[in-house]
């Protein structure tokens, strides 16, 4: 998929760069964005509200990776930025993001992390609870500013995914609940308060979800409860935000929409509602992580050792593991992937592919067709631009991967591979003595 072809040394090529190459250049294990399969999928979001001539914002939710180089390339393609923590914020400021189309989300925004976001007069802040809705408004009292907000809401949706990656269900810890009356609490305190300034609704009911079953069933929620606020509270709102969550296609197994067909069912869906309750339209934002950048990532790791347990299965190791990829262990996720410098090669036995951490639970896949591996080999995994690098982190003391952008022929590396120097940069020496 994407620019994603075979060259004449039957090598993997990535936007016209030979993947082994590269693998060379920078070591694996190796994070690799095809720049334009990313650019493709963020116009086809904003394609679709043109067509539809609604005014909406596509932020991408940087939570599914978060590097000052994909924030500008983000900023290239016109979409605003969603951040979840002061981090994500500050790679964004770092990154020149215009601040106005940054979106700062979060169940438990410190008052630091507000007010670096006040500070920097950020376009929007989604307020998840009270706590936050109280300190935001001494905040921007203190400050003498009026914040535009949201107000994120649960709707009560039950969307088929995985528990983990579940977040609209009425037991969730996001948002205030839409039916219990704290969503209507919220609306009149935030309406009461002088310094801030409600723009609308936002909910997200999950992620990697393959119909849009969900995402209609919420909207139809929101707009019923923008009615009620419209006649209770004399509140209109300008925005309407139904987050992300659209699904990919990580294997074979998988079936999701294209992306843009699930943002026209939504957008089907607020036309019938404002049509129904005679709401002015108001603007439409989603928040997609996964599906801009997800099968825009592939992971090159070096195979190195092998071992049999007879009858059972072949263990074939890689470079990495769930400190670059965390997904498998934890969702049990599933991944397709080739080996990079022998794509004409046949398929000759099934394989598990082992990670190198020291955890039982560290496999990336756990039947995986190859032609014969050896070390030194090159293995491809695919799909892994979501929820890889930022969830990658340095158990076992291994360094995180680096990452490289190709585009038309050309690479650039974006995140250089970390040190073992820089794996102990924080650390202290001790400084007890043992008493004698
Ligand atoms: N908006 C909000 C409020 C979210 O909580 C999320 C994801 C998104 C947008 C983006 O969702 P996406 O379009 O990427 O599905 N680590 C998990 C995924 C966690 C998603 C959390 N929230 C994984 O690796 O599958």
């Amino acid at each position: 998929h994407g620019t994603m072809g075979i060259n004449e040394r039957g090598h993997l090529e990535i936007g016209g760069v030979d993947t082994i190459d590269l693998a060379h250049l920078y070591g694996t294990p190796l994070y690799i964005y095809d720049v334009a399969l990313i650019r493709e999928r963020a116009r086809a979001f904003k394609r679709m509200f043109d067509k539809h001539r609604v005014r909406a914002q596509v932020a991408y939710a940087s939570k599914a990776f978060s590097t000052i180089a994909i924030v500008q390339l983000m900023e290239q393609e016109g979409l605003s930025l969603d951040v979840v923590s002061g981090g994500e914020l500050y790679t964004a400021l770092a990154a020149g993001f215009p601040v106005e189309r940054i979106h700062f989300h979060g169940n438990n925004k410190s008052e630091e992390e507000l007010q670096m976001a006040v500070e920097a007069k950020i376009g929007c802040i989604v307020v998840d609870n009270f706590y936050e809705l109280e300190m935001l408004q001494q905040l921007c009292r203190t400050h003498k500013y009026t914040m535009p907000i949201l107000l994120r809401v649960t709707p009560g949706i039950e969307a088929h995914t995985h528990d983990y990656i579940l977040t609209g269900q009425e037991d969730s810890k996001f948002g205030f609940d839409l039916h219990n009356g704290q969503a209507d609490e919220a609306l009149q305190r935030a309406l009461a308060s002088s310094h801030i300034h409600v723009l609308g609704i936002h909910c997200h009911i999950g992620s990697q979800i393959f119909d849009a079953t969900g995402f209609v069933l919420a909207t139809k929620k929101l707009f019923e409860k923008l009615a009620i606020w419209r006649d209770m509270h004399h509140f209109t709102a300008k925005v309407v935000n139904l987050g992300g969550g659209f699904g990919i296609r990580y294997t074979k197994e998988d079936d999701p929409l294209a992306p843009e067909q699930y943002v026209e069912q939504i957008i089907e869906e607020v036309k019938r509602n404002v049509a129904s309750f005679h709401l002015p339209f108001p603007e439409i934002w989603i928040e997609p992580g996964r599906s801009l950048v997800g099968d825009a990532g592939t992971t090159i790791y070096t195979i190195g050792s092998r071992k049999e347990v007879p009858n059972v299965r072949q263990y074939v190791a890689v470079d990495g593991g769930m400190s670059d990829n965390i997904r498998p262990a934890l969702y049990e996720a599933k991944y397709e992937a080739v080996l990079a410098n022998r794509m004409h090669d046949h398929c000759e036995e099934v394989v598990a592919i082992a990670g190198k951490c020291c955890e039982s639970g560290d496999m990336l896949i756990w039947d995986l067709p190859l032609p014969k591996a050896q070390p030194g080999d090159y293995l491809a995994v695919f799909c892994t631009g979501a929820y890889g690098y930022a969830m990658a982190n340095n158990y076992n003391r291994i360094p995180r991967p680096a990452v490289v952008f190709v585009e038309d022929g050309e690479a650039q590396l974006v995140v250089k591979r970390e040190t073992y120097e820089d794996l102990i940069r924080l650390d202290l020496p001790l400084k007890t003595k043992v008493k004698k």
